[in-house]
């Protein structure tokens, strides 16, 4: 089996971004390491603190932010980095080619309940010229690479360079990522969802109208049943996505009307988008498609409809119709 390392060099990609993504590789084992150790090492639970979004931070969000932050500010490839962690960009070498935006422990709620969670990334090139907030704010077409490693019964890194999505498996042993998928590829047709159902009531009327059709099953327009899951970290139920296909949506909601999104689009949309288009699926926020989004702020957030390209369609349609009228689920 083909090493992280071999991979890289077998894909041509250049030298610089390869440290780089060998660096996020190995930082992820150390994370690994840390949250298998979990009440071991008394990382588990919550702190005071918030973050800029105004969420409660668990000590090993804290933990893996800077674990992320000091492996990047040793590498010397990386002009700047944004995290969901931090509340402005980090400078953090002049000569850095790429700016990297991550997610140091998605679903990071699930901690406690020894659930999945894992790591997202995505790296941009740098612009020339003084590190602004600005510098960060390019389309998720510009990504050089993006991915996750999942920290579940195995470790899994789901890496794209822009060359299809490759997917890694942690060796306990050796501690060596080794490929064990060469080509994820994500069913066009599916029968799964995922959807926070409780919120239903605050979705929008398309997203209630598919949902709806979607629960009618056989009797209903799709004449075929639907299984719903929901792990409550993204980067568990966009890894079910990329291997067994699905919908996954995290949609627009009036629950808290200062805030119609969940989630974000440097650290999770936009990685995520890239490693389902290049597993041939199609990521939209119900009326434009993610990473052709001009992002105005790095701690932006989007509505998300992901997954197998024909189910994301067969969503996309009804935002196309007209909905001025309350949907009929008769
Ligand atoms: O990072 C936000 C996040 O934890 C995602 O990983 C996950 O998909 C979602 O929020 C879960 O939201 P909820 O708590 O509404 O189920
Ligand atoms: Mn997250």
């Amino acid at each position: 089996m083909q090493t992280l390392t071999q991979h890289l060099t077998s894909q041509a990609v250049n030298d610089s971004l390869s440290q780089l993504i060998l660096t996020l590789a190995d930082t992820s084992k150390a994370i690994s390491h840390a949250v298998r150790h979990g009440a071991l090492a008394g990382v588990l639970g919550a702190t005071e603190q918030e973050n800029v979004q105004g969420e409660t931070q668990k000590k090993l969000d804290i933990i893996t932010n800077d674990m992320l932050k000091d492996a990047l500010k040793a590498d010397g490839t990386v002009r700047g980095l944004a995290s969901e962690e931090e509340d402005h960009v980090v400078e953090v070498s002049k000569g850095g080619q790429y700016l990297v935006c991550f997610d140091p422990l998605d679903g990071s709620s699930n901690i406690d309940i020894n659930s999945l969670v894992g790591t997202i990334f995505s790296v941009l090139p740098a612009p020339a010229g003084e590190l602004t907030e600005t510098s960060f704010l390019q389309s998720g077409r510009a990504q050089l690479a993006a991915g996750y490693v999942l920290y579940g019964p195995s470790t899994m890194l789901a890496l794209t360079t822009g060359q299809g999505v490759q997917l890694f498996t942690l060796h306990p042993e050796t501690n060596e990522f080794l490929l064990t998928d060469a080509a994820m590829s994500i069913s066009p047709d599916t029968a799964e969802f995922a959807i926070n159902m409780s919120n239903q009531r605050f979705w929008e009327a398309p997203m209630q109208t598919y949902i709806a059709d979607l629960l009618l099953g056989k009797i209903g327009p799709r004449e075929k049943s639907f299984n719903m899951r929901w792990i409550a970290a993204m980067v568990g139920d966009v890894h079910r996505v990329l291997s067994r296909g699905g919908i996954f949506t995290y949609p627009t909601d009036n629950k808290d009307a200062k805030k119609p999104y969940k989630l974000r689009l440097m650290y999770e949309a936009n990685p995520m988008a890239f490693l389902v288009e290049q597993a041939g699926g199609k990521a939209s926020t119900g009326y434009e498609t993610i990473l052709d989004i001009i992002p105005t702020q790095i701690h932006q957030r989007v509505a998300v409809i992901l997954g197998s390209s024909n189910e994301v369609d067969a969503c996309l349609s009804y935002h196309g119709l007209d909905y001025s009228e309350e949907p009929n689920l008769d």
